[in-house]
């Protein structure tokens, strides 16, 4: 696990967004991406978005795969993952829809939403590159503390934290008792991973992450044994870092 620390939010998300040009560029193949949707994130979906216009990158030879959602939501709901991303990021780099695998959270038959996304992500043969954030709690998509590192894609019940801080996604009171997510070991098993994380609320998950121990009880600490993984964060985030 590789850490990088940036001056600022803008700083580490151009990082992020070049280190995704990098990626596609470099890739003979068509490609699984696997983008987190919170707010961490939103600055690098600018900087590619800018890239894009610019004639920088396209995403042509690029397939997505949905990390999380929260179970109810559709892919209309304001504030909702997939809502998120088409309005943040879809909509403006020219992605067909057949090429965006999403959880449909809002389904009667969560299990079968389940066994769809791993079936599309056992066909592309796994997720090549993953962009994350982390959560306060050391999650990683919904996979809440005590998720097993071997897990597939499942349905789960969120702590208290998470439906707490989740409230910032909407503009009015949400129960959002449950997620919706793909699985650590689906994670672990990306070809690369970048990490995200700014701000001072982040600061002891990431310390957790990286100096912790590899454990379940923080869902980050699998990604200590990834070949190839680099975290980018900013100066406040990694406050609380061993000096090496
Ligand atoms: P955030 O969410 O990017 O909105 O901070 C990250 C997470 O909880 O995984």
């Amino acid at each position: 696990m590789s850490p990088f620390v940036l001056n600022s939010y803008e700083e580490m998300s151009e990082e992020a967004a070049q280190r995704v040009i990098t990626f596609i560029q470099q890739a003979q193949d068509p490609v699984t991406l696997c983008f987190a949707s919170g707010d961490t994130p939103l600055g690098m979906f600018d900087a590619l978005i800018k890239a894009y216009k610019q004639g920088r990158v396209h995403f042509e030879k690029c397939s997505f795969i949905g990390l999380d959602d929260w179970v109810g939501l559709t892919h209309d709901d304001p504030g909702g993952g997939r809502f998120t991303m088409d309005h943040a990021f879809f909509n403006f780099v020219g992605v067909p829809k057949q090429r965006i695998h999403f959880f449909n959270a809002a389904a009667s038959d969560l299990a079968l939403e389940v066994e769809k996304i791993n079936r599309v992500i056992d066909k592309q043969s796994g997720i090549d590159l993953a962009v994350l954030g982390i959560g306060r709690n050391g999650h990683l998509g919904f996979n809440e503390p005590g998720s097993p590192f071997d897990g597939k894609a499942h349905v789960v019940d969120l702590e208290t934290g998470t439906q707490t801080v989740g409230q910032k996604y909407f503009d009015h009171e949400m129960t959002l008792n449950r997620g919706i997510t793909i699985g650590l070991k689906q994670i672990a098993e990306a070809g690369q991973v970048l990490v995200l994380a700014n701000g001072k609320s982040k600061a002891q998950a990431v310390k957790a992450m990286i100096d912790g121990p590899y454990s379940e009880r923080c869902p980050a600490s699998i990604l200590q044994r990834h070949p190839n993984c680099q975290v980018l964060m900013d100066q406040e985030a990694a406050q609380l870092l061993e000096e090496k």
